[in-house]
Parts: structure tokens; sequence; C-alpha cells
């Protein structure tokens, strides 16, 4: 008797994802969302759902480096990409937070923390990219999600603090390999 769930079930499909630099084999419908199996089939719960309709970004995470809305994406879409959740940003995997995470503590950039994960992983990608930016522009860009508690101040406050150290030591390290 054939016992392979994918061979025997017409409505589901293997699914490999790279989420956080592991490898992990899913077996799902096609139909499930990016979301869904990062937090029901992998346990990944940091990344949080609010509308589902793409509105809210509580669900952000980065897909080959860029901010995606995971509710909008099927599971299987995201094969053959590398995907990092909240749970990446820790430093050392050891659950110590990392300079972006301690820059939402140390500006207040968060009260309930439900949309945090989402701006965290808005932010982690936009720097990625754009490591130079204004402050009007980190304004802009968190315009994209939706925060219900802190009026915003304080999450472009924590960004650009965190931008702005994170120049100031890569201009130290350039500095130190001239010498
Ligand atoms: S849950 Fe995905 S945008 Fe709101
Ligand atoms: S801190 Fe509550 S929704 Fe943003």
């Amino acid at each position: 008797m054939n016992t392979d769930p994918v061979a025997t079930h017409a409505d589901l499909q293997l699914v490999t994802l790279d989420v956080n630099g592991e490898q992990h084999d899913v077996i799902t419908e096609p139909r499930r969302t990016l979301v869904d199996v990062l937090r029901h089939e992998l346990r990944l719960t940091g990344t949080h759902v609010g509308c589902e309709h793409g509105i809210c970004g509580a669900c952000t995470v980065l897909v080959d480096e860029r901010p995606v809305r995971a509710c909008l994406m099927f599971a299987a879409q995201a094969e053959g990409t590398c995907i990092r959740t909240v749970e990446s940003l820790s430093e050392d995997g050891g659950g110590e937070l990392n300079d972006l995470q301690r820059a939402f503590t140390e500006h207040h950039a968060l009260q309930c923390g439900f949309c945090t994960p989402g701006f965290l992983m808005l932010a982690e990608g936009f720097l990625a990219e754009r490591p130079e930016a204004t402050k009007e522009e980190i304004r802009e860009v968190v315009a994209s999600n939706l925060c219900r508690c802190t009026g915003y101040q304080t999450i472009v406050e924590a960004i650009d603090a965190c931008a702005t150290a994170r120049r100031g030591a890569c201009a130290q390290r350039c500095e130190s390999k001239e010498h």
C-alpha cells in the first residue's frame, strides 16, 4: 500500500522552504499561505497575522532579503528563495536582541507589540537596501504597516537611531582598515 501522503492525496504537495538558513520539507495544500506554514507547520510564531489581506503588514518577512507580506504569498511560491523571519534577528541565535530590536526597546517603539515583528522585518529589509536612509524616507516606509498604539514617531526614531549607529560602526571599521 502506498503510504506517501503526497502520492495518495491529490490536494497535498511537498514544499521545501529555506527559512532562517534551515531547509524544511513541508507537506501542505497548495492554497496554504506562507504565513500559515511558518506559524503552524514550522512553529515560527514570531510572525503575526492581522488582516490577512495585505493591509496591516503584521506578517512581513524577508524573501531574498526583501520585505514581503507573507499572507499574500503561497508557501509553494517561496520555494527556491531564502526566507527570514523575526526569529532570525536575535544575535547568535541565542535569544539576544540585535541592534534594531534594542533600538525599538530603547525608543519605546512598541506598546502591545502585535505589529512589532512586521515593523522589524520591514526595517531590516529597508536598511539593508538603503543604509543611508534619511528620517523622511524611514517615515515614508513605515507608513506601509499599521500600528494602532505608538503613533509611529518612536518607530521612526528607533529605525533612524539604528541606521545612524550602523553607519557609525561601518565608518569606524573603514577607518581602522586604513590605518
Ligand atoms: S496579515 Fe498580512 S498584511 Fe495583514
Ligand atoms: S504596538 Fe500595538 S499595534 Fe503597534
